[in-house]
């Protein structure tokens, strides 16, 4: 059942901090504070190169990933939605390591590529939800997320576990390639252990959150802007919100604004920014100054700090807790989900099984 919520995407949102908890749970070693990953058959020392495919919002945990593993790891990253890998057609070479991330362990294009590198001599390594998927099976190795079913056809929980496998498999790897001391691994695993109180005391911005998608609802396009590791976080939040609300919404990577779409600005579109106070963050703000001159409505999610230093004033703030940078893409999704659905529930759109969607697409 939907544990005495309305939509079994609400009660897969609050069931965050739990399944985030288990999932890290099953590879973090509280006594020695290091991650440890299940037994793989290849060692992670000698991967040069890894390739990162997905499709829809699993695609955004692999762009989070993509600047885990280079900024840490120090590891080159290529990265593709599964429609467009195979056909590109892209120079492999043998010995690489494939990562595959999908919350099914079905999905047509994922699956596909996934095929076609093992073709090709990868080593293939799946983050699946669904133990016993496909995916599973055909992978050389497999990690998985402890998320439980996932009902709600917009995926909440499969997206926040399946970043804590990637940044358990960033430590591990960046261990493995000598970048990372045990202080480092040690201040990183911090990060991530917190994760799960901190999901937690964000789920009590729900009410907050629920009072700002009243303005939302009221929007015919939404714009939603991050930098780094908070720019897949951006679009995650718009297909969140165009999936189950039906509103247009795109993502864009705060700098990129004044390369054309502020020329959509005005005092009708909801401009959603995700800035954690981090090693960006100026840049950030100096975005967020340009849309808030030119009249438009800025929804601002930070922490206390942030908001000090944005130096003007937003329609909208959301004060969240101060959180580690290295694990606030995971903390972020949520008052992007939490968002999303109470404008979705505003517009009275079927939450749980949007129009023209499935929950596991299993045709290219
Ligand atoms: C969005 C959503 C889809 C899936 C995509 C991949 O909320 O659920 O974009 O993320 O269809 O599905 P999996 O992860 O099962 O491969």
């Amino acid at each position: 059942g939907k544990g005495g919520h309305r939509h079994y995407m609400l009660k897969e949102i609050y069931e965050q901090p739990q399944v985030i908890g288990d999932t890290l749970n099953a590879m973090f070693n509280p006594v020695e504070r290091t991650i440890t990953l299940p037994p793989l058959p290849f060692a992670l020392d000698d991967v040069e190169r890894v390739t990162l495919i997905a499709c829809g919002t699993s695609s955004y945990a692999a762009m989070v990933a993509r600047y885990w593993i280079e900024s840490i790891a120090r590891v080159p990253v290529d990265l593709d939605v599964g429609s467009e890998f195979r056909y590109r057609d892209p120079p492999l070479q043998a010995g690489g390591l494939a990562l595959f991330i999908s919350q099914s362990g079905e999905t047509a294009d994922t699956l596909a590529a996934l095929r076609h590198c093992k073709a090709k001599g990868l080593r293939c390594l799946s983050i699946v939800n669904v133990a016993e998927s496909t995916m599973a099976r055909e992978s050389d190795a497999v990690l998985t997320t402890l998320a439980g079913p996932e009902i709600g056809v917009a995926s909440t929980k499969a997206f926040t576990t399946q970043l804590v496998v990637l940044a358990c498999l960033t430590i591990a790897l960046a261990r493995a390639k000598g970048q990372l001391d045990a202080d480092g691994e040690a201040r990183l695993s911090k990060g991530l252990t917190e994760v799960p109180a901190r999901a937690a005391e964000i789920l009590k911005y729900d009410e907050d959150l629920r009072a700002i998608a009243q303005t939302v609802a009221e929007a015919r396009d939404v714009l939603y802007l991050g930098r780094g590791t908070a720019f897949p976080i951006a679009l995650e939040g718009a297909l969140k919100l165009k999936e189950i609300s039906y509103i247009h919404a795109e993502g864009y990577a705060a700098g990129e604004m004044k390369h054309g779409p502020i020329a959509l600005i005005d005092e009708t579109v909801p401009v959603i920014v995700i800035a954690p106070s981090d090693g960006l963050f100026d840049k950030t703000a100096s975005n967020v100054q340009e849309v808030v001159a030119r009249g438009g409505k800025v929804i601002f999610l930070s922490d206390s700090e942030g908001n000090r230093r944005l130096g003007v004033t937003p329609a909208f703030s959301v004060v969240l807790p101060a959180v580690d940078p290295f694990v606030a893409p995971i903390l972020y999704a949520i008052p992007v989900q939490l968002l999303a659905y109470h404008v979705a529930v505003i517009k009275g759109t079927d939450v749980d099984q949007p129009r023209n969607l499935a929950k596991s697409v299993t045709v290219e």
